[in-house]
C-alpha cells in the first residue's frame, strides 16, 4: 500500500525520506552550554527509528536566550565541532538533521519542568547570574512570580538578530540541512507578536506590521547566511487564545509576508504567551493542533506541519491525506517508541515496513517475521491482554 506518512516530500534542495517530523524536545542535559553523550544517543536513536527529519531541541542563540539550567546554546565558533558529531550521527541513520534557534526572552531564568515551573532561584551553582539578563519587547511579567524582565533597547534588538544569524551561520558550519525559528509559545520572538506581551511604541511594537518587524528581520539574516538549498522553517503559536491576543487572522497575514521572506514552511503550534502549556478555547485531544495547520495551509498556500497529540498511525495518515498538513511531528509519543515510523508503516501495510529502520536492523526483523508468522511484536495491540475489561479470563494463550 503507498500511504503519503512513507512519501518524501522535497524542501529546496533537502529531501525528506518520510514525512515524519521527530519534533524538537529539550532535554536538560548540557554541560557549560554545550551537548553531551545523552544528545548523541537521544537524537541518534529517533534517527535510527526512522524519522525523515530530526529536530535538535531549541538551542540558544545567546547567553540571555537560556530558558533554564541544562540549556544548549551556539553562541560560539568552538561550538560548532561537537554539533557536527550530533549531524553525522543522524545524517548516518539516513535522517535530515534539523536545528531550532530560539531566544527565550522573558522566559528565561525559570526551573527545569520537572522541577515545577517557576522562576528559578539564585544560587552559588550559577556563576554568571548578572550575564543571564532577562529581556523582553516590553516590561511585563508572564506571569505573577516570574520576573519583571528590562525592556529591550534598540542596541539590544540588533544584538538579538546579529546573535540569531550568527547561530544560523554556525548550524550551517556543522551541517544541519533544516533550520527552524521557534517563534511560538511564549518565547522571545513570540513575545514581539503578540500584544500581550508587546506594547512598545517604537516601530518594533504597536501596528500588526511593527510587531512582525523583529521576526522578519531575523529571518531576513537567517535567510542572508543559510545557502538558498537549505529550507527555513518557523515554529508559531497560530492562536494565543487569550483576548486581545494574537490570532488565527494575524496568524495568516504573517505567515504571507514570511513565505515572501523565504520562509518554506510554518510548524502550527498555539498557546504559552502567558505560561500556561495550555491554549485556551483548545482542549487537549487527539491532533487538537492540526486545525490550525490545515487553515494556515488552506489560506495561504504555505506548507505546513501539525503536533500536538499526534499518536497513532492512521491518524497520522489521514492529518496528511485530509491536506491538514504536509508534515506530521510527534514529540511524546517518540519518547515512548522512538521506532514508531516502523511500527506506524506496520500498522498502514506498508509492505517494505522494515526498511524504515537501517538494513543491519531490518534484515533481523525481517527474518524474525518470516521464520515466525504469527508472532505479533510488543507494540502492536497485546495478544496477552484481558479480553475484555470486567472479564474472568485473564488472557489469551
Ligand atoms: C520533553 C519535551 C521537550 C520539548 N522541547 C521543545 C523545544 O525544545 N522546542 C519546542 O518548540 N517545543 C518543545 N516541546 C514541544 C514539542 O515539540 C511538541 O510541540 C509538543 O510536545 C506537542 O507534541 P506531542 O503531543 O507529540 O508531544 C517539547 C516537548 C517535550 C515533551
Amino acid at each position: 500500500m503507498n500511504t503519503k506518512l512513507f512519501s518524501s516530500l522535497a524542501l529546496r534542495d533537502v529531501v525528506l525520506k518520510n514525512r515524519i517530523v521527530a519534533s524538537p524536545m529539550w532535554q536538560y542535559a548540557g554541560q557549560a552550554f554545550k551537548p553531551t553523550d545523552w544528545h548523541l544517543m537521544n537524537l541518534g536513536r529517533l534517527a535510527d527509528g526512522g524519522a525523515g527529519l530530526v529536530y535538535q531541541e531549541g538551542t540558544t542563540v545567546e547567553r540571555r536566550g537560556c530558558g533554564t539550567l541544562g540549556d544548549i546554546g551556539i553562541w560560539s565558533d568552538d561550538d560548532v565541532e561537537a554539533y557536527s558529531r550530533i549531524v553525522r550521527l543522524i545524517e548516518s541513520c539516513g535522517s535530515v538533521p534539523g536545528i531550532q534557534l530560539i531566544h527565550a526572552g522573558r522566559k528565561a531564568r525559570q526551573r527545569p519542568p520537572q522541577q515545577g515551573r517557576g522562576a528559578l532561584e539564585r544560587t552559588s551553582d550559577i556563576t554568571d547570574w548578572e550575564a543571564w539578563d532577562v529581556i523582553a519587547p516590553s516590561a511585563i511579567a508572564q506571569a505573577e512570580g516570574f520576573p519583571v524582565p528590562r525592556e529591550m533597547t534598540l542596541a539590544d534588538i540588533q544584538q538579538v538578530i546579529e546573535a540569531f544569524t550568527a547561530a544560523a551561520r554556525r548550524a550551517d558550519r556543522a551541517g544541519y540541512r533544516v533550520v527552524q525559528l521557534h517563534a511560538a509559545h511564549g518565547y522571545l520572538l513570540h513575545e514581539f507578536l503578540s500584544p500581550v506581551s508587546n506594547r512598545r511604541t517604537d516601530a518594533y511594537g504597536g501596528s500588526f506590521e511593527n510587531r512582525a518587524r523583529m521576526l522578519l528581520d531575523v529571518v531576513g539574516g537567517v535567510r542572508s547566511v543559510l545557502p538558498q538549498g537549505k529550507p527555513l522553517v518557523v515554529r508559531l503559536s497560530c492562536i494565543d487564545g487569550q483576548s486581545g491576543g494574537w490570532t488565527l487572522e494575524d496568524t495568516f497575514a504573517l505567515v504571507r509576508l514570511l513565505y515572501a521572506h523565504g520562509v518554506d514552511l510554518i510548524d502550527c503550534s498555539s498557546g504559552g504567551i502567558d505560561g500556561s502549556p495550555l491554549t485556551k478555547g483548545l482542549a487537549a485531544s487527539y491532533g487538537y493542533q492540526a486545525g490550525l495547520s490545515e487553515a494556515v495551509r488552506r489560506e495561504t498556500g504555505v506548507p505546513t506541519t501539525a503536533v500536538g497529540l499526534i499518536v497513532h498511525a492512521h491518524q497520522a495518515e489521514s492529518v496528511l491525506q485530509e491536506e491538514k498538513a504536509d508534515l506530521v511531528a510527534l514529540a511524546r509519543e517518540l519518547i515512548y517508541n522512538p521506532n514508531w515510523p516502523m511500527d506506524a508503516a506496520r500498522k498502514l501495510g506498508d509492505e517494505k515496513s522494515f526498511d524504515v529502520m537501517q538494513r543491519r536492523e531490518a534484515f533481523w526483523l525481517e527474518r524474525r517475521a518470516i521464520t515466525v508468522p504469527d508472532l505479533v511484536p510488543s507494540t502492536f495491540d497485546d495478544p496477552f491482554a484481558p479480553a475484555e475489561v470486567g472479564s474472568s479470563s485473564s488472557a489469551k494463550r
